[in-house]
């Protein structure tokens, strides 16, 4: 992987709570964060004692390279939601600059527990489609601005065998958004659905109280249904 092809940016855990509904016994499941990126979800869990590995294949870069590259897009990434404001639900930030800030604070967390992190396997340079894990070693996972959101630049065959492979590996997944990076809903959310057997998933769209991208308010919930003796 070459860390050009990526724009490594990353949320918090305040973010993760909101995307994703998690509830405080959410919280305490064992949880598997995929594409985590320099998102601060994983340090910030880990300083309140729950359990979180994170995979993305930025991860196999070190600290200062992943901080180059997120300076490097800076500028990039906050002109882009500056040209495109009416794009966005300007309701937690005031502006492109301050959600920019708000970015680098959360790469700065991230920095700060990457090492420790990644010597204790918390940080694992891992990709989608396939993972090292074992089945459902995982009670939960978690993948945010990944899937869906590149539909254009990954194939519905790619999300099927990622969506599998995630199920696979935990009992219950989670993805946020459903909607493209130019705020377009994702062709590809029905065909994962129609891929999934109905009688071993149980199968949901909620709506989160977290938008961002205009219509970004929705995650894709799946869970494996308890098999009857
Ligand atoms: C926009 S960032 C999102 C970071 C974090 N999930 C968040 O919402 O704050 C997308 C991340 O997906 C990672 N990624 C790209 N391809 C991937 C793959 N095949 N498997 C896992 N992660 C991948 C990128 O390296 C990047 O860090």
């Amino acid at each position: 992987m070459q860390l050009d092809d990526v724009i490594p940016w990353g949320r918090t855990l305040q973010e993760y709570r909101a995307m994703f509904s998690l509830s405080k016994a959410d919280l305490s499941l064992s949880i598997l964060g995929c594409g985590d990126g320099p998102a601060s979800f994983n340090a910030e869990m880990t300083e309140l004692g729950h359990s979180v590995v994170s995979i993305d294949p930025i991860y196999h870069f070190s600290a200062e390279q992943i901080e180059q590259r997120v300076r490097a897009t800076y500028e990039t990434v906050v002109s882009q939601v500056r040209q495109n404001s009416d794009r966005y639900v300007w309701q937690n930030f005031l502006n492109a600059d301050q959600l920019g800030q708000a970015r680098l604070g959360a790469m700065e967390t991230f920095l700060r527990d990457y090492e420790t992190g990644k010597a204790a396997g918390r940080y694992l340079n891992q990709a989608l489609p396939s993972l090292t894990f074992d089945d459902q070693q995982f009670e939960l996972c978690l993948c945010s601005h990944l899937l869906f959101l590149y539909s254009e630049q990954r194939s519905l065959q790619f999300h099927i065998a990622s969506i599998h492979e995630l199920l696979r590996v935990a009992t219950e997944v989670r993805i946020f958004p459903l909607i493209k990076l130019n705020g377009q809903p994702s062709p590809y959310v029905e065909p994962v659905i129609n891929s999934l057997p109905d009688q071993w998933f149980s199968i949901q769209i909620k709506t989160v109280a977290y938008e961002f991208q205009k219509g970004g308010n929705q995650m894709l919930q799946i869970s494996r249904r308890a098999i009857a003796e």
